[in-house]
């Protein structure tokens, strides 16, 4: 099982501002405006890893990047945490542009990889005392902090163990504890939840949705899990570079198609007629049921019932789900991006380590 871990962007050598005070003009400065993203682009040698992306990310929003490997998602983050500067174009961060206020940047964002930087032979506690002083967070406000973040993360009890005994998803959640210990305002994941059993992912995202009630953050993340996607407020789908669509899952979906609602009648003739009478809906007989498309089947199907005179049996809705999503805008299923960037993340994080 791949373990989690956090790679810090830790502003090594810089005082931690106290996140009530002064530091938060930049924000203030910016508006609603968390992440701002404008004419952006990374080119390694021949390749356009990223080829002018505009977009922005409002404050308290959970902002999914969706997109086939190599699209250009992990390359966007590392821009937006300082760890690779752009070729041209423009981002802010908490209101600090990335190249001009770099430290500025750090101080605001937690970061939670894939790949784990914990160190196992070490207690939770310990884990997060060094990165609390790495941040140089006030030492009065580092015992309180702790205790609100293992809580969150459902590890209180286990503190004082060594990490090498926790499972992966407890190491992935103080994981997740850690990025937010020094109280982050923008978090991004890039895939964090990689490799972790379904059960373990969906309890970690009782913990982000948990915060995200709880804090004032905004949540960035990447992921190859389509009902990890679903938690997000807005999504945007990056392919070769570029973003090819941006919007609510609901909206994403809606462009994709229409909802395809089947019923059982009584009399499928005599339904067949009244959809068209009372609708203008043209409806067929498939898999032995009356079959139809309409807009938004959660809209239709009470007014169905209200306004129908042929008996109703059952009736059915599928939705275009987010992988049909995914397929119409980059051509590839999903499942074709899921083996995950761990070595890329590997050398970003040895990259971070070497400045
Ligand atoms: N340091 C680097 N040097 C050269 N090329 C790079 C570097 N980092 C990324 N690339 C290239 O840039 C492109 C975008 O890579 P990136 O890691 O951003 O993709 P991704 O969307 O995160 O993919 P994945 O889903 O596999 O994690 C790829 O073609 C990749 O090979
Ligand atoms: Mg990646």
């Amino acid at each position: 099982m791949t373990v989690g871990k956090t790679a810090d962007v830790s502003p090594a050598g810089t005082a931690h501002a106290d996140r009530t005070g002064a530091d938060r003009t930049g924000a203030a400065a910016s508006g609603e405006v968390a992440v701002r993203v404008s004419g952006l682009t990374k080119r390694y040698g021949e390749i356009e890893a990223v080829n002018g992306i505009d977009f922005e990310v409002m404050r308290g929003e959970t902002f999914g990047f969706l997109g086939p490997n190599g699209a250009g998602k992990s390359t966007t983050i590392k821009i937006l945490c300082t760890l690779a500067e752009p070729t041209s174009g423009t981002a802010s961060v908490a209101g600090y542009d990335v190249m001009a206020k770099r430290d500025a940047v750090r101080r605001n964002i937690g970061l939670v990889f894939q790949d784990t930087t914990l160190d196992t032979y070490l207690t939770g506690t310990q884990n997060l005392q060094f990165h609390a002083d790495l941040y140089a967070v006030p030492k009065k406000a580092v015992a309180p902090r702790m205790r609100q973040v293992l809580e969150m993360v459902g590890l209180w009890d286990r503190r004082d163990s060594l990490v090498s005994t926790y499972s992966g998803g407890m190491q992935r959640r103080l994981e997740i504890a850690r990025g937010l210990l020094h109280a982050p305002r923008v978090l991004f994941l890039d895939e964090p939840t990689v490799g972790l059993d379904p059960q373990t992912r969906s309890s970690i995202w009782e913990y982000i949705n948990d915060l995200k009630d709880r804090e004032d953050i905004t949540i960035f993340l990447t992921t190859h899990y389509m009902d990890e996607a679903e938690n997000c407020d807005r999504i945007a789908i990056i392919d070769h570079g570029k973003i090819v669509a941006i919007d609510t899952p609901e909206a994403l979906k809606a462009s994709v198609g229409q909802d395809r609602v089947q019923i059982h009648t009584a009399d499928d003739a005599a339904a067949i007629a009244a959809l068209a009478d009372t609708f203008g809906i043209s409806a067929a007989v498939h898999d032995g049921a009356v079959t139809f498309s309409v807009a938004s089947g959660e809209q239709f199907v009470p007014r169905l019932f209200a306004e129908f005179t042929t008996a109703i049996q059952s009736v059915s809705v599928s939705r275009p789900s987010l992988d049909d999503v995914f397929m119409s805008y980059t051509g590839k299923t999903i499942r074709d991006a899921e083996a995950s960037g761990t070595d890329r993340m590997r050398t970003m994080v040895n990259a971070w380590r070497r400045r």
